[in-house]
């Protein structure tokens, strides 16, 4: 059986409006587009090359910068090791030449000659005279400079403050404050001068009568 309350209600539309015409839709206005250059007519300029302030391929941030840096002392710092460690392998060592030293036979020597032969290598003169030879050390005694024999004035002149000093070693005008010293010389096994720096005589000590500090030769 139909239901009676079904059957009495009517379907109610809703009245329009007369003469008003729907729209199908309505359109969402739309935002504006962004005009392009060229779509506007604007040519873009030409970039041959950068900026002249643009850092190129050095532009690094923040980040890079701390980490390039990093690197960097850490490469400083094997560098600095390894060459630390290849000086201690090849330590500095000073090569002198040695302390006693053959200079030649008796006769190859004038009477009355100052030999600067060994000046050079050995700071040493060998003076003869008519008796025998005596070797002077070839370091002033005021701050160690290097004189010079000046034989047209028969002594030696030191040229850093102008100590002189006479052609046995005394000491007579400038700072210089004693005379030259003297080396022993001797006669080596083969006849030859031998002359040992590492043994001095000094003047003021009255070491020049010692016989190491004078060779008696004829
Ligand atoms: S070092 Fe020779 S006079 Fe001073």
């Amino acid at each position: 059986m139909d239901n009676p309350s079904e059957s009495k209600v009517e379907a109610k539309e809703t009245p329009k409006p007369q003469g008003v015409a729907t729209p199908a839709f309505v359109e969402a206005p739309k935002p504006p587009t962004s005009v392009k250059p060229a779509a506007a007519g604007i040519k873009k300029p030409k970039q041959d090359r950068p900026p002249e302030d643009d850092p190129g391929i050095w532009r690094i941030s923040r980040r890079n910068f701390f980490s390039v840096a990093g690197w960097a002392a850490f490469f400083v710092f094997l560098a600095t090791s390894t060459v630390g460690t290849l000086r201690m392998m090849f330590p500095r060592i000073l090569y002198e030449p040695p302390s006693a030293f053959k200079a030649g036979f008796p006769q190859d020597y004038l009477v009355d000659e100052v030999s600067e032969k060994y000046k050079d290598d050995y700071r040493v003169w060998i003076v003869r005279e008519g008796e025998g030879f005596y070797a002077l050390s070839a370091i002033c005694t005021h701050l160690g400079c290097t004189p010079r024999w000046l034989s047209t004035e028969n002594k030696f002149k030191c040229p850093c403050h102008g100590s002189g000093f006479r052609r046995s070693g005394i000491n007579f005008e400038g700072p210089a404050p004693r005379p030259l010293e003297r080396l022993k010389i001797s006669l080596a096994d083969d006849g030859q001068l031998l002359i040992d720096r590492n043994i001095k005589f000094l003047f003021e000590k009255g070491e020049w009568i010692n016989p190491d500090s004078y060779l008696k030769y004829s």
